[in-house]
Formats: C-alpha cells, structure tokens, sequence
C-alpha cells in the first residue's frame, strides 16, 4: 500500500498547503506553518507552541497565569484539585451544563450541588446559587452556556462573603462581555476548550485553564503535568543540567498528577486560532445576526435573552421553542426535520439535564443522593434549540438562515 507521503510529491503537498491557506474555511491562516514547523523542529529549544499560546493568552486577555491542557475536561478537573476538595465538600452546578462539570468534581471525591437555571437566560444565577449555599459548600461552577457570560458579580460577591471559590467554565465563551470586562476572567478560575466546534479549535481536541492566583496556577501546572516537582506557575521548559535529570538519585515528582499536557501539534494549531480570534469571533457573530433576523417575527421562537450588560459571543444561536406543538402539528423534532429536508444544517438540543444521564444516574445513586427536580432546567432543556454559528463564509450562514426564516413563514402561513 502506498504511504501517505508517496501519494503526495512535493508538488502536491505545497499546493495542499496553499489550498488549506486560501480557504475561507476553518483553518486559513498560520496553522500549516506551525504544525510543520513543529514537526521539523520539535527538538529546538525556542520552538514551544504551548509556551507560545500560554504567553498570548496571558497577554490578549490580561491574565497573569494560563496552563494549556489537553480538554476542557481536563482543565476542570486540574481546577477542581487546585482547590483542594475534600469527601465532605460540595460545589454548586448548574443543572443545565455538561457532564464534565459534574465529573471533575466525582473525581476528586467531592459532592455536586445541582442548581437551577434563570429560564430566559438559561444561565446559572445569583437567587438560584442563594439557595443552595450550605457551610460545606467550597466552590460554584459557572457555565456560560452557549456563549453568553453568567451576571458573575453578584455571584462573585456572595462567593467572598461565604469563603467560596467560583470556577468560570467558558469552554463556550471567548470573548463574550460583562460589563464591559471579558467574561471569564472575574472568577478564581476560568476554563476554556479548544475542542473542534468551539471558537478555537486545536483541530482535535484542547483547552487552558487561566488563573490570576499564583499558588492555584502552580498546583493547576502540576496536576496537569504528572506532578514533576519543578513545576510553577510559569510554563516553558525548566532550566536543569540534563546530568543532574539523568542521574539515579534524580527524583522528579512531588505531586499525583496526571498527564493532561497539550500536545505541540494542538498548540501550534491553536495558537493560530488565538492569534485570529477576533476574525473568527466576529464570523460568529455576524451568523448569529443573520438568525436573530430570521427569527425576528416569529411568535413561537424566542432567542436567549442577552441581559443590556452583556455581549454574546454565539458559540451558538440559541432559541426556546415555545410550545409542544406549533399549529397543533408541528413538534420540535419535526421542526428540525423540515429544517433539514430544505437545506437547513441540523441544530442541537440542550444536553440532558446532567444529573438525568445515566451516567450520573448511577454514581447518583450509589452515592445516596436524594431525588433531584429543577423545574426550569427540565422545562427549558426540552425546549432550546442551538442553531450552529460556526461558518466561516457567511454567505451560507445568511442562506440557511434565509431557509429558517422561509420555514417559519410557510409553518405560519400553513
Ligand atoms: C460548557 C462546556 N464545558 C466543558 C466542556 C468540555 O470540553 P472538552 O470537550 O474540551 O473536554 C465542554 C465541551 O463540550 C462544554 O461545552
């Protein structure tokens, strides 16, 4: 069988790099460079690509530390054991988010709080983690879900007044605005990932945890880097005499970590993105606008609400569907399927309420929970709709746009 590389000559390769470059597509900028110049240079001191989207995101956001990992998930995790969590402790969750919230917190023993939702917004809020707050709980996990920032203040001040540690998990927010301040960034830690959807991809997988705590960094580092004891806060590669490393008596952990490290190639792919974010965010938006649009005059689609304080960054467009049934007939499956069958893109629903998969069900279970029921995160959850925000020509954002707009009229009109 022929190899990768036989099928490709020269010739072919450099017009498939120049073909990926001219792309309006997902991947048209420096990403072919970098990944090859860490295949051809990887063993060069300067050529770091973690260490590069570290320092740049620490610069473009104004964060002091930033630790890229492996996934979002895992970026919780090492959050959640920077904190210290303990059997006893409990963190508050939004109901309406996604497993791995849970997750990170079941992996280090801790017990999750599940909270209710604001119904407009869908986000976790002040009144709901209000009455959650007993005197073990450590921690909040915001989720800004869809790509719009939680109203983080409020919470943040009831966080200092209880000893609280508050988690931003904005795996689906870059750039989204609170009060004129980056959403993300106003809490003890900020989560994000750069799986493939989201608004930076490392073509895979990816994510970075960004704290402005120095002692939390540094147990972040190190948890997410097998627990190599010359680990800080600061990333890059230490500055030890490799006989004092290769040497017997060398002993290198002083911490039970695990290898959540991002890989260079992920780094180089999404340090690429970090360095066109804001072109890619504004394609996000300019979609949304085009579906805000076509949702305009619709009676039974209403759009998240965005609070005037806030922007949105649209990792979706997001709506709830108002009722059962529209015209008697229609449901929200068969509104996706007509979607579909005219050209539409296929849109998501809510991820199931975290603690109704059965996953969660179980360890629920064994675990003696008691019965859990949040009225809106089980009402709006049936009801979203996440309409995909991620083109990168937004000619056929506007045109499927269009095909919701004409199929709100014909529903309408029938
Ligand atoms: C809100 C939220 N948190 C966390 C994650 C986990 O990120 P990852 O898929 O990179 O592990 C996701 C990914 O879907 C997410 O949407």
């Amino acid at each position: 069988m022929q190899s990768y590389y036989q099928k490709f000559n020269k010739e072919k390769l450099i017009k498939k790099i120049k073909s990926i470059k001219k792309q309006d597509g997902k991947f048209n900028n420096l990403e072919v460079e970098y990944v090859l110049d860490v295949l051809e240079n990887s063993k060069k001191k300067n050529v770091d690509y973690v260490k590069k989207i570290e320092d740049l995101f620490c610069k473009k956001f104004k964060v002091k530390y930033a630790i890229a990992c492996n996934s979002g998930t895992s970026g919780l995790h090492a959050a959640m054991y920077s904190l210290g969590l303990k059997a006893d402790d409990e963190v508050i969750v939004p109901g309406l988010a996604v497993v791995m919230d849970a997750y990170a917190v079941f992996h280090r023993g801790a017990k999750v709080v599940f909270c209710d939702v604001d119904p407009d917004t869908f986000l976790i809020n002040y009144e709901e983690i209000k009455k959650k707050i007993t005197n073990k709980t450590k921690a909040i996990i915001t989720v800004s879900l869809q790509g719009l920032p939680v109203d983080i203040d409020p919470i943040i001040k009831l966080a200092r007044k209880n000893n609280i540690k508050v988690v931003e998990d904005n795996a689906q927010d870059l750039y989204g605005v609170y009060k004129n301040r980056l959403s993300g960034f106003s809490g003890d830690i900020g989560v994000w990932s750069f799986e493939n959807k989201k608004h930076l991809s490392g073509a895979s997988e990816g994510g970075i945890i960004s704290t402005n705590n120095k002692r939390l960094a540094e147990r972040i580092r190190k948890f997410a880097g097998i627990g190599y004891k010359n680990m800080t806060a600061i990333g890059g590669r230490t500055s030890l005499s490799i006989e004092e490393v290769q040497d017997p008596n060398y002993k290198r952990f002083d911490t039970i970590g695990l290898n959540y490290r991002m890989p260079q190639i992920v780094a180089a792919v999404a340090y690429s993105q970090l360095k066109n974010s804001k072109n890619i965010l504004k394609k996000r938006v300019a979609s949304a606008k085009y579906f805000r649009n076509a949702i305009k005059n619709c009676r039974w689609l209403v759009e998240q609400k965005i609070p005037k304080h806030c922007k949105h960054s649209h990792y979706t467009f997001a709506v709830k569907f108002l009722t059962n049934k529209i015209k008697n007939k229609y449901t929200w499956k068969d509104i996706y399927k007509k979607y579909k069958e005219k050209g539409g893109d296929g849109f998501y629903g809510a991820c199931a309420p975290i603690y109704k998969e059965p996953s969660i069900k179980k360890y629920l279970k064994k675990k003696n929970y008691p019965k859990i029921k949040l009225n809106n995160v089980e009402k709006i959850q049936k009801q979203i709709m996440q309409f995909k925000t991620n083109y990168r020509d937004l000619n056929l954002a506007k045109k499927k746009a269009n095909i919701l707009k004409k199929l709100i009229y014909e529903i309408d009109e029938s």
